[in-house]
């Protein structure tokens, strides 16, 4: 397992300056998340699909779309359209476990599933090959800047395996809480794509900042 990816959360980033924050991690992020939020999947609203299309524009970073939303069988091929790299829908909200990862897929982006801290993961475990990633999140979803709940990290552990025990190359990210504090523990439970909000965008040099967790992930990994 080779892969060590941080995405930044622009979630955390000045709203009216997006633009600017990805060029603030630019050659620093290996993708950007966008956190996106409708006020009745969490209660909480943020970006829609014309915000990817415009932010497409202005970097070549991948954007990886995190879908908290109600109906994503309906909206999600929307954010493919604008031009994500990745595809997340949340396993509470999605109704069609079939044709929604195939449309998604479709479009020619990678789709991923997340399930919130409460929700078990061991139900959708014979339907993960029609998924690239799956997202554990490691926060209750709605809000940057929460404390991660250490609860998730046996549950990232044991995700870990089953995808290792079943040959499933899909990435492991993890969400929430994820800063100098806790990626050692996310890299140690086998967690690969790192989504961090208020410790790249609240850090005085984004890149820096990037660099420093990836460098942690690593280590943490390897042992040493
Ligand atoms: C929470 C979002 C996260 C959030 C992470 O609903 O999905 O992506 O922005 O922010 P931090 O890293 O500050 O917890
Ligand atoms: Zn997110």
């Amino acid at each position: 397992m080779a892969r060590t990816f941080i995405a930044p959360s622009i979630l955390s980033a000045d709203f009216a300056r997006l633009a600017d924050a990805a060029r603030a991690v630019e050659g620093n992020a290996d993708q950007l998340h966008v956190d996106v939020m409708d006020y009745h999947f969490v209660p909480n609203l943020t970006f829609g699909a014309g915000t990817v299309e415009a932010l497409r524009k202005y970097t070549s970073l991948p954007l990886d779309c995190h879908l908290m939303i109600e109906d994503p069988d309906r909206w999600a091929p929307l954010y493919a359209e604008a031009g994500a790299s990745s595809v997340t829908v949340h396993a509470e909200a999605v109704h069609d476990l079939v044709r929604t990862p195939k449309a998604i897929r479709s479009l020619g982006a990678r789709v991923g599933l997340a399930v919130r801290p409460g929700t078990p993961f061991e139900r959708y475990e014979s339907i993960l090959d029609r998924f690239d990633m799956f997202l554990v999140m490691t926060v209750e979803p709605g809000f940057g800047g929460q404390s991660f709940l250490y609860d998730m990290l046996p549950k990232v552990k044991a995700v870990r395996q089953m995808l290792d025990r079943r040959g499933l190359a899909l990435w492991l990210q993890v969400d929430g809480g994820v800063n100098e504090d806790t990626i050692e523990q996310c890299a140690e439970a086998g967690a690969d794509v790192f989504v961090a909000g208020s410790a790249v965008y609240g850090a005085d040099d984004p890149g820096a900042a990037i660099e420093a967790l990836r460098e942690q992930a690593r280590r943490a990994r390897t042992g040493g």
